[in-house]
């Protein structure tokens, strides 16, 4: 089954390459100026990127790596695709960019990152055991969390080429890995990010401790509630 969705990948982004070369329009991101950019941006807002290690699990050209370093981001960056002619092309344009031809399925590397990330599993062919298969993958070789970017939420267009996600359908996914999830679907109507993370540590009061310390709120009530101790 897995072999047969590559196939349908494969030969989906040899198509638009073949059409656009170098482009947005060749990893099926369309030519619109600025969707590529709020993809990345919302992914790397899962918590603080900055010197840490990012797998990045279908990267094409490693565009994720033009912005991060565009945004002066201090990473340690990998990128891998099953792709090879994307990634021939890529690696000239980001010379500095770890890019590698790789099947994280396959792979047997216990290397792990603090972020893992995957933007546009959703071409066709895609179903959701794969879709589990792969986010229990980069949960397994992440130590922080995982972002991942789908197509999906209130749809009234449908494209043939394109695998259209259940926001229920992969939260019961993500709650197979993790009671930590955060669901964006704020920033575009027909498609949706979620956050997966492994540090579920909490407070005696049930609050994550993690989010406690990375959020800048005092979470005291007898600051400010009036009937506080009475
Ligand atoms: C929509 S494109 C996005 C490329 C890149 N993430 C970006 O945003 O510019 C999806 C990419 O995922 C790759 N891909 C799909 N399934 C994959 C898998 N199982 N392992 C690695 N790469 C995969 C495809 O070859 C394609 O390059």
């Amino acid at each position: 089954m897995t072999r047969k969705i590559h196939t349908i990948t494969l030969n989906y982004y040899d198509k638009l390459l073949k059409k656009y070369g170098y482009s947005p329009g060749s990893v099926g991101w369309g030519h619109k100026k600025g969707k590529q950019s709020l993809r990345f941006e919302i992914l790397c807002q899962i918590g603080n990127i900055n010197n840490s290690s990012i797998l990045d699990v279908g990267c094409g050209f490693g565009d994720l790596f033009g912005y991060l370093k565009y945004k002066k981001s201090k990473i340690k960056y990998l990128g891998v695709d099953i792709n090879s002619n994307l990634i021939e092309i890529g690696k000239k344009i980001y010379p500095k960019a770890n890019l590698k031809v790789l099947d994280i399925g396959q792979t047997k590397s216990k290397q792990k990152f603090d972020w893992v990330f995957f933007s546009g599993i959703s071409s066709k062919g895609c179903t959701y055991p794969y879709i589990k298969r792969m986010m229990t993958k980069m949960f397994s070789l992440c130590k922080k969390g995982i972002a991942m970017n789908f197509v999906g939420g209130v749809i009234d267009f449908k494209s043939k080429d394109l695998f259209y996600s259940d926001v229920g359908k992969i939260y019961s996914i993500t709650s197979t890995l993790s009671n930590r999830v955060t669901i964006r679907h704020d920033y575009a109507p027909y498609e949706f990010t979620v956050y997966v993370y492994k540090n579920t540590k909490k407070t005696s009061n049930n609050i994550f401790k993690d989010f406690l310390e990375s959020s800048n709120f005092i979470f005291d009530d007898s600051l400010w509630h009036p009937n506080y101790n009475k």
